[in-house]
């Protein structure tokens, strides 16, 4: 099975860490620890965030159905395949390397990402956040709420397609795996 190697992207800030070719050398050398830093099989017809929770890990989401960057990973060796998704930019894929982890799964037998990445400034316009009313709002904080609500209502509507469509095609897989095997 492939191997997916991790990195939490807190650390790689907390540490002023910078995305080069030395990443993982340096996670290597260091003293980190799981949830930080590590490794996770992935199983076939297995998504690699379902693989990390699988392996207990309490990594970011959002819709899981390619439509925010709340999962979002950077790919550093190997890669990741993604099945869709309809929020990245084809800089963000091809240059940067970024990567929806509730839609991909691997490419390659071994993987190294960064994941976490929800965090990276030029990601901020697309994570769905989630708001607390236990606070004062502001008019300005209630306009935002209300664009977020209708945002979120329309990415999870899309994501809720995307999801019954994937469902339908993860049946029909299995079903026929089922009739070969007669
Ligand atoms: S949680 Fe993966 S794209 Fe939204």
């Amino acid at each position: 099975m492939p191997i997916v190697r991790y990195l939490n992207y807190d650390v790689v800030r907390d540490r002023s860490w910078s995305f080069d070719d030395g990443l993982f050398t340096k996670a290597d050398e260091s003293d980190l620890e799981v949830p930080d830093y590590g490794s996770i099989e992935v199983g076939p017809n297995e998504y690699v965030l379902e693989a990390a929770e699988a392996a207990g890990h309490d990594w970011p989401f959002s819709c899981r159905a390619g439509a925010c960057v709340n999962c979002a990973a950077i790919v550093f060796n190997g890669e990741l395949q993604m099945e869709m998704q309809q929020i990245l930019s084809q800089e963000e894929v091809e240059d940067k390397n970024v990567r929806l982890t509730c839609v991909s799964t691997p490419a390659t037998d071994t993987v190294d990402i960064v994941y976490n990445a929800k965090h990276l400034d030029y990601l901020q316009d697309r994570v769905i956040q989630w708001f607390s009313f236990d606070q004062n709002i502001t008019p300005e904080c209630a306009l935002s709420i209300m664009n977020h609500l209708i945002m979120h209502t329309v990415t999870l509507a899309l994501a809720g397609v995307i999801s019954a469509l994937r469902l339908g095609s993860r049946l029909r897989l299995i079903f026929s795996d089922s009739l070969s095997l007669i």
